[in-house]
């Protein structure tokens, strides 16, 4: 708070240097991109992603202290109530009465000193400058003090030499102790509110908010263009945006003559602009057809189910064997005339992808060739059910390496994670120097294929580069540890003012649909879900048990002894899956309607947490 403050002065200081004219907040522009949560910056300077966990604590209940002054003020009223109800008179009349007034004012007593102790606790938790920066929580204590004081007063000048003051002070004394309960109520009502808040965030399923520093510099310069007239530091604040949210800020700017000084420089950016020329000289009129030869009954199956995420496919394993992936392949790029359009070779194209598929280990549980099926039929959910082909412009060309590097995104994939590889120092993490290489093999293995199968031979230069680049990045992008600087990044680009899916996003679109298909599991029907639930923890404990015979400490999830299937998931759905999905929907809004899938599955998990912690006692 005291540093937002602080910013906010020093925008304005900084607008006064300038000379330029402080407008009163409120642009369209502003308020459309950052929405409700522009007033507040929750700047808490350190560099880093935040997560904000709400933690169970919080959002199950309120914590013990709340609900013990809850269960006072509640008390308390009662008491001020009975405290009413009698004079003084009454008392004197009546022993009982009087016991019982004298009873009440020490439970009163009491619960006053409760109160004081209440407060004492929240001067020690949030400091007593910040607790007593607020004027009530002053007014507050004094009434607690002066309503312990008058009690005291109360029960120790009960003669008659002090009835007219006794009397005046107790109409304060009950007044104030009135205002108190309100206040206490009031604060309750706020406590209530938030909890209720909160429980709604959970019943929607997302329980974490991951923000990043760039997504906060982003507000904080939106904010200080809107305090600005001056068209001058609009565009160049506007400049540094684009910059910031297009994730070009260390790219050289060239100033000065192009001249043979700089030729180092011209000579990678020409790479990427290929001649006219040499684009034609690559083409040839070879032409083919678009036929698949698919078993008629597969064709048949998959018409009627292509589309359906609740897909049997695993029964289809069964009959076809790792072909699947080659029939499934051949099958969409024939509905897409991708052979003719693309001047694929269908030979090639069966060659290549039949290599994809048998790179496949079979007796890995889960990156096996029905992990390729699954990921490539999302990738294709999401281009057809949820439109992408529209949002994205996609060409020809987009749609196969969409479909290529889906295939391909796990190709030889060993049945053991990126840090099992750099720990045994096994060949692929010596080759690629520990960066992510798993994936440098897959995407490498793709390539090789391509290569040995002549694939892409018609391809003209410029559209084979294009297609390897889009490709490698994607397949890259799979590694889960890229996970949260990608999220971040593409949030940053969601939040800019020209966000394009369907040119300058392309990219980041088409790396975060692979991704997002490669975590699927739960955005799929509880079926299949539980299916690849097993598989994918049943590969995690066999690598733990290696781990735990070479001596290796055991990752996250590899230990069948500690692993609670259902926490497993809820974690991973909390954590990865829906902010991921929540966030892609707002590339594809139809995915909207197929999201509530996830919070199903995590209500489904939920239940079965205890079930799972019984197994793992009685191991
Ligand atoms: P991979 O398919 O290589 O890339 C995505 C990773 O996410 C996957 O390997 C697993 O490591 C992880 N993953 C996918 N699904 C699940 C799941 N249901 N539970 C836990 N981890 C998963
Ligand atoms: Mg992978
Ligand atoms: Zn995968």
């Amino acid at each position: 708070m005291a540093e937002e403050q602080q910013l906010n002065e020093d925008s304005k200081r900084n607008a006064g240097q300038m000379g330029a004219k402080v407008v009163p907040r409120g642009s369209k522009e502003i308020s459309n991109i950052l929405g409700d949560r522009r007033s507040s910056y929750n700047i808490d300077g350190v560099d880093r992603v935040v997560v904000d966990e709400i933690t169970d604590q919080k959002l199950v209940g309120i914590p013990l202290i709340d609900k013990v002054v809850i269960i006072l003020v509640v008390l308390f009223t009662l008491l001020v109530f009975i405290n009413f109800s009698f004079t003084s008179n009454d008392a004197k009349e009546d022993p009982d009465i009087e016991k019982t007034l004298f009873i009440t004012k020490i439970i009163e007593l009491v619960i006053l000193i409760l109160f004081v102790l209440e407060i004492s606790i929240r001067c020690i938790d949030v400091g007593p400058i910040t607790y007593f920066s607020d004027l009530w929580s002053v007014f507050d204590a004094l009434i607690i003090i002066a309503s312990i004081v008058l009690i005291i007063l109360d029960l120790n000048l009960e003669g008659d030499a002090f009835t007219t003051i006794s009397k005046v002070l107790r109409g304060i004394f009950r007044f104030l102790r009135l205002f108190l309960v309100f206040r206490k109520v009031n604060f309750f009502n706020i406590i209530f509110e938030q909890y209720n808040q909160v429980k709604k965030i959970n019943n929607a399923g997302t329980r974490y908010v991951v923000r990043s520093p760039v997504e906060k510099v982003i507000e904080i310069m939106r904010d200080l263009a809107d305090q600005f007239e001056d068209p001058d530091i609009i565009k160049q604040l506007n400049w540094g945006i684009t910059h910031i949210s297009n994730n070009t800020v260390y790219e050289p700017i060239i100033e000065g003559k192009k001249s043979e000084a700089l030729g180092w420089l011209y000579q990678q950016q020409q790479q990427q602009h290929i001649s006219q020329d040499l684009k034609r000289s690559m083409s040839s009129d070879t032409q083919f057809p678009d036929e698949s030869h698919l078993p008629e009954q597969l064709k048949l199956d998959f018409d009627q189910n292509i589309l359906n995420l609740d897909y049997d496919y695993f029964s289809l394993f069964q009959k076809y064997d790792s072909s699947i992936l080659t029939h499934l392949m051949c099958y969409y790029f024939q509905q897409e005339s991708l052979f003719s359009n693309l001047r694929i070779s269908p030979e090639s194209f069966k060659k290549c992808v039949d290599k994809i598929a048998l790179s496949y280990h079979k007796d890995n549980l889960y990156h096996n060739v029905i992990h390729a099926f699954d990921v490539t039929h999302t990738v294709y959910f999401f281009i057809q059910k949820c439109n992408f082909k529209e949002i994205g412009k996609l060409t020809k060309i987009d749609y196969s390496i969409l479909l290529m590097s889906a295939a391909a995104h796990d190709a030889d994939h060993p049945g053991l994670n990126n840090i099992f590889l750099s720990n045994t120092r096994h060949d692929l993490a010596m080759t690629y120097n520990d960066k992510s290489p798993l994936e440098q093999h897959h995407a490498a293995t793709l390539f090789r294929y391509i290569r040995e199968t002549d694939l892409l031979v018609h391809f003209t230069l410029q559209d084979f580069k294009y297609f390897r680049e889009k490709s490698i990045n994607m397949i890259l992008s799979t590694d889960n540890a890229m996970h949260g600087k990608d999220y971040n990044k593409l949030k940053a680009r969601l939040a800019s003012n020209d966000f394009d899916p369907g040119s300058k996003d392309k990219g980041i679109c088409f790396d975060t649909l692979l991704h997002a298909a490669d975590i699927s599991n739960p955005f799929k029907p509880m079926k299949n879900y539980e299916q690849w639930t097993f598989r994918v923890l049943g590969e995690f404990w066999h690598q733990g048990d290696r781990e735990k015979e070479l001596g290796l400490p055991v990752t996250m999830l590899c230990d069948r002894r500690t692993t609670n299937v259902a926490k497993s998931q809820i974690g991973f759905i909390d954590f990865m899956v829906l902010p991921y999905y929540n966030t892609l929907s707002q590339i594809l809004p139809q995915l909207s309607e197929f999201i509530e899938q996830i919070t199903e599955n995590k209500k489904a998990w939920a239940e079965k947490i205890e079930h799972y912690q019984t197994l793992l006692n009685t191991q």
